[in-house]
C-alpha cells in the first residue's frame, strides 16, 4: 500500500477510552466533529459515561460530556469488533511497571495483539500510551511480519492530569511513525486539531516522553533532598527557596518540595531505567529520595514528639492537589508508616470517597498533629492550633506556625 492515499480520517476509536488519557481525548475529538468510539473493558465506567457522568475529575469535562453525547458522535463499547469500522485506532491503555519495576510488556503485547486482530488494511494505529524505548519500531516490525497493512504511529500524550481539555488544544504534538506515511497521517490528524507538530523518529519520540517525566521526577527529588538537608540544619527550606528564586533567573526551575507521586512519574522513570541495565542512577536515586520522604517526615516528627499516644491526621490522600486520583499517592505510604508509629491515623480528602476516611472537621478535631498529604484548595485557610507538617510550603505561614518538624 506504499503509494496509496487515504481519505481524511473521520472515524476514530480510542482503546482504553474510558481512562484518564483516553476519555478527555475522545471528548475533544468528538467535539471537533470526528465520529468517536470509546472501546474499553471497564463496563461499569462505560455505563457511567453513557449516563453523562464523568468517572473522574477533569476540568470542564462535566459540561462537555453531555454536550458531546447529545451530538450522537460519541459511541461506547467493550467490543473490539467496532475497530474494523474506523480510520484511526488510538491506544491509550495503562502501561505500568511490574513488581520488579520492569515494564509490563506482556499486558501491552496482549492488548495490541487483540487490537490488531480486529483491524483491517489501510487503518492507522496510533499508540498514545507512554511506552519504553523501542516498542514502536518493534510493533512496526510485528505488523509488517503479518499480512495486515496497517500504518503504525507513536504520538505520546503529554497533558497534566486534570488539565487535559485545556492542554490538548495548546500543547505541540510529538508525532512519529514507523514509516514516513504513518507519521504523515498522524501529523495530518493533529493538524486538524490545530496543533503544532513536532516530528521525530519513533525512538526519539519515546525518549522525549520518558525524558520529560524522568526529568520532572528527578527535579522533584532535588527539591526533596534539599528539603531534608535544610531540616537537618534546622533551616526553613521554603525561605531558602524563596531567596534563591526571587528575581534570580538561573534558579526558576527549582521546584518546591513535596510528594512526587502519581501514576506516571515514578513508573516512567523506571521504564527508562529498566531496559538500560539500570544505568539511570539519577532516576533510581530520585526514587529513593521521593519514596523516602514519608518516612523522613515521620522520623523528623519523632525527634520532637512521642508519637505512640498520639493521633495524626493526613490532609489529602490524592496524588496531587485538587485531584481525585489516589493512584500511587505517597499519602498512603505516609499512612502506613504512621500506622506503625502512632496510636491512630485519620485520613481525609474532599475528592475521594472512602469509608475509612473522616471529614475535614473530624480530622482537625481528633488529631494531635496534622500532615499535609495533598495541597487541596480546601485546606489553604484551615483554622487550627494543632501543629502541622507542611513539606510543600503550601499553607500560609500563620497556619503552619505550629510547624511540627
Ligand atoms: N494519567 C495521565 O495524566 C497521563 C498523562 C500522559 C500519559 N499517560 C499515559 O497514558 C497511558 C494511560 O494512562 P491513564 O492514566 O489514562 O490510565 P487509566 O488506567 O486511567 O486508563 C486506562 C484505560 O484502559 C482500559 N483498558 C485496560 N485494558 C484494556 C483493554 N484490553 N481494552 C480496552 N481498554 C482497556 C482501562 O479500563 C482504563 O479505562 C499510560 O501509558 C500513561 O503512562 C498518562
Amino acid at each position: 500500500m506504499s503509494n496509496e492515499t487515504f481519505p481524511p480520517i473521520s472515524r476514530v476509536a480510542v482503546v482504553g477510552g474510558a481512562g484518564h488519557v483516553g476519555l478527555p481525548l475522545a471528548l475533544l475529538i468528538a467535539q471537533q466533529g470526528f465520529d468517536v468510539t470509546i472501546v474499553d473493558i471497564n463496563e461499569e465506567t462505560l455505563a457511567l459515561i453513557r449516563s453523562g457522568k464523568m468517572p473522574f475529575h477533569e476540568r470542564d469535562a462535566d459540561e462537555l460530556l453531555p454536550q458531546v453525547l447529545a451530538t450522537g458522535r460519541l459511541h461506547l463499547t467493550s467490543q473490539n469488533e467496532a475497530l474494523r469500522d474506523q480510520d484511526l485506532v488510538i491506544v491509550t491503555i495503562g502501561t505500568p511497571v511490574d513488581e520488579y519495576l520492569d515494564p509490563d510488556v506482556r499486558t501491552f503485547d496482549r492488548v495490541i495483539h487483540t487490537t490488531l486482530s480486529h483491524m483491517r488494511d489501510g487503518q492507522l494505529l496510533m499508540i498514545r500510551s507512554t511506552v519504553f524505548p523501542g516498542v514502536t519500531d518493534r510493533l512496526g516490525r510485528q505488523v509488517s511480519d503479518h499480512s495486515l497493512k496497517v500504518d503504525v504511529a507513536y504520538c505520546p500524550e503529554r497533558i497534566a492530569q486534570g488539565f487535559a481539555l485545556q492542554e490538548l488544544v495548546k500543547l505541540p504534538q510529538i508525532v512519529s511513525g514507523t514509516t514516513p506515511r504513518a507519521a504523515h497521517r498522524a501529523a495530518e490528524f493533529f493538524e486538524r486539531l490545530r496543533a503544532e507538530i513536532i516530528e521525530l523518529p519513533p525512538i526519539e519520540a519515546e525518549l522525549a516522553k520518558l525524558f520529560s517525566n524522568s526529568y520532572r521526577y528527578i527535579n522533584f527529588a532535588i527539591a526533596n533532598q534539599f528539603y531534608m538537608l535544610a531540616e537537618r540544619y534546622g533551616a526553613d527550606f521554603e525561605r531558602v527557596r524563596d531567596a534563591v528564586t526571587r528575581k534570580y533567573p538561573r534558579m526558576q526551575g527549582f521546584s518546591g518540595a513535596g510528594f512526587a507521586a502519581g501514576p506516571c512519574l515514578l513508573k516512567d522513570t523506571m521504564q527508562l531505567a529498566a531496559f538500560n541495565h539500570n544505568v539511570l542512577t539519577l532516576g533510581q536515586n530520585a526514587m529513593m529520595i521521593n519514596e523516602g520522604l514519608p518516612r523522613f517526615l515521620v522520623d523528623q516528627l519523632k525527634t520532637k514528639h512521642d508519637l505512640v499516644p498520639l493521633t495524626v491526621g493526613v490532609l489529602g490522600m490524592a496524588f496531587k492537589a485538587n485531584c481525585d486520583d489516589p493512584r500511587s499517592s505517597l499519602s498512603y505510604k505516609l499512612r502506613k508508616v504512621l500506622t506503625m508509629e502512632c496510636r491512630k491515623v485519620l485520613c481525609t480528602d474532599p475528592y475521594i470517597q472512602n469509608p475509612e476516611f473522616v471529614s475535614l472537621e473530624e480530622c482537625l478535631a481528633q488529631s494531635d498533629i496534622l500532615i499535609v498529604g495533598a495541597c487541596h484548595d480546601e485546606y489553604r485557610n484551615i483554622q487550627t492550633n494543632k501543629p502541622i507538617v507542611d513539606v510543600f510550603g503550601f499553607l500560609p505561614k500563620a497556619a503552619s506556625r505550629g510547624s511540627a518538624t
